[in-house]
């Protein structure tokens, strides 16, 4: 597997680990139990030593916070529970000061229902110019919806307009929550003001934009109804992760429609006239490698994250797939890969593979793997602690996919970092009570301030290895050769480094070379639910 000649492609980006902040649960500076803006300026040293290149901020823009401000009610404000546009400002000097980039998160597909467009469509009325900007639909005679679209968090993905009375009557489609209204993304208007809002961004000195379901905006013309077999998920239910029966029963008109590909054939000449390569970043549950790779055609977007590396089970077959069948991918487009293995969509990874001792074992196995392949890599805000998905009482859930269907949520992997300290709310804020979500009782041993200096720890094993990428990231190239070493092992050769992640349980020998770093005891052979470099 042969990418592109790396000496063409040396854009900060391609070889960068990204640290993805959420600001609500990263640090709060005031107090108030919710994380903000200069909570995490005050924070940036840390991840300077953590050794990361760039972070990722979830939104920040005004919201009234529905979906944690993924519903965004003025794309170029920030709102007052984080801060203010100076507070932005300083955080993103500081972060150039200490070498770090900064990436925003942009959210094209829908506003939220307190925007002035929307508020302005209700008010206008059927038929109006300001209801073109979203997807309104005269409501059936019969009562029915005007499709069987379901949103991604439960239920139908229709509401109906409060005041909307008799003929009048109409729905507005939302494929999130009920406060977050899509965009009709085949309005100019639509277009151009988020043209205006990337220049804002760029303006003030973002180096990047992650951009919130990127394979939504446009949905088939018609909005015929979908096709999904029970159990699938609606977000993911065309990603790689699905088997083939699965995704040949999945028709979903509103996911992946080729007028996207326009949206961000624009973006990127807006990126392009500006200096220090500016890049933008898909989140883009799409049906196959291939589908992925389409976004990440050379006059698209700079990446897209690779899901299923997220989405693979804990087997080497699995893994192996996953990292065949995404540099094939990207080598088509002459692409970047990139890979992440948690999010603030998901549940953490330490609780995915089994939680406990073997989640942690299997958890750092798999993130030294992903460390050493070519491309970027993707942290989310805690891992790097080594904390669990968290059991958030009902009481206190507030994703509102768990308020729309009263079952699960993401909350678990939203609980406020633990910095200090040895209880609640361990350093996170000034304050003393828990914060927003509360933290568990036992989470003392998994401070920052804990586990630095402690050899042992995961802080320490995530340092240590982004240290050592270092040396060899952008020097390594983009060539994998795939090593057979056994069923249950993931091997495979890049440049001078050798990696191997045993996924089995037996011990299994080593090909020669220098331990440069491993993530657990090794002592000749590796044993299971570990991995190593070797050099
Ligand atoms: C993306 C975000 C998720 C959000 C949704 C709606 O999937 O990652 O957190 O709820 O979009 O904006």
């Amino acid at each position: 597997m042969a990418l592109n000649d790396p000496a063409q492609q040396q854009e900060w980006w391609r070889h960068a680990v990204t640290y993805q902040v959420y600001p609500r649960s990263f640090a709060d500076g005031n107090g108030d139990g919710i994380g903000d803006i200069p909570g995490i300026t005050s924070r940036l040293p840390y991840l300077r030593d953590l050794g990361v290149d760039a972070i990722w901020i979830s939104p920040f823009y005004t919201s009234p916070q529905h979906d944690h401000g993924y519903d965004v009610a003025d794309y170029c404000d920030i709102d007052p529970l984080f801060g203010t546009l100076a507070d932005a400002d300083a955080l993103l000097e500081r972060a150039h000061e200490l070498g770090l980039k900064v990436i925003v998160d942009l959210v094209p597909n829908h506003t939220s229902s307190e925007h002035e467009w929307f508020q302005a469509a209700v008010a206008a009325g059927p038929g109006s110019h300001e209801r073109d900007r979203y997807l309104f639909r005269d409501a059936p005679a019969d009562g029915s919806l005007p499709n069987n679209w379901m949103s991604v968090f439960g239920g139908p993905a229709w509401t109906r307009v409060e005041d909307g009375t008799g003929d009048d009557a109409q729905y507005y489609l939302h494929l999130f929550d009920s406060s977050q209204p899509d965009l009709n993304w085949r309005n100019p208007e639509v277009g151009d003001m988020f043209v205006d809002v990337l220049r804002f961004w760029l303006d003030r000195g973002v180096d990047g934009f992650r951009v919130d379901v990127a394979h939504g905006l446009f949905k088939e013309e018609g909005l015929r109804d979908q096709r999904r077999p029970e159990g699938v998920d609606q977000l993911r239910g065309q990603s790689a992760g699905e088997s083939m029966v699965e995704r040949s029963e999945v028709d979903e008109p509103m996911w992946d429609q080729p007028e996207v590909h326009d949206v961000y054939r624009r973006w990127h000449e807006v990126l392009a006239k500006y200096d220090g390569d500016r890049m933008f970043v898909a989140e883009a549950w799409t049906q196959t490698p291939e589908s992925m790779a389409r976004y990440i055609r050379p006059d698209e977007f700079s990446q897209a994250f690779n899901f299923a590396w997220l989405l693979a089970d804990w087997k080497a077959d699995a893994f192996r797939g996953v990292i065949t069948d995404t540099l094939d991918a990207v080598g088509l487009v002459g692409g970047s890969p990139t890979w992440v293995l948690s999010n603030h969509d998901v549940i953490r990874h330490v609780t995915r593979y089994g939680g406990g001792e073997l989640g942690l074992a299997r958890a750092k196995a798999a993130t030294l793997t992903m460390l050493a392949l070519p491309g970027s890599a993707y942290l989310y805000e805690g891992e790097e602690l080594g904390l669990p998905e968290v059991e958030v009482a009902p009481e206190f859930r507030q994703d509102p996919l768990f308020l729309r269907t009263g079952e699960g949520g993401r909350d678990g992997c939203r609980v406020p970092v633990p910095w200090s300290g040895t209880a609640p709310p361990y350093g996170f804020g000034p304050g003393t009570g828990q914060p927003w979500l509360p933290q568990p009782d036992d989470w003392a041993p998994l401070t920052a301030e804990a586990e630095t200096g402690d050899d042992a720890s995961t802080l320490e094993f995530y340092r240590a290895a982004l240290a050592v990428r270092r040396t060899f990231a952008t020097t390594a190239g983009d060539d994998v050769e795939m090593l057979e070493l056994g069923e249950d092992v993931v091997a495979f050769r890049r440049g001078p480094v050798t990696c191997v992640l045993n996924c089995g349980t037996a011990p299994v020998d080593l090909p020669e070379g220098r331990v440069l770093m491993a993530s657990g005891p090794v002592d000749g052979t590796l044993p299971g639910d570990t991995a190593v470099w070797l050099g």
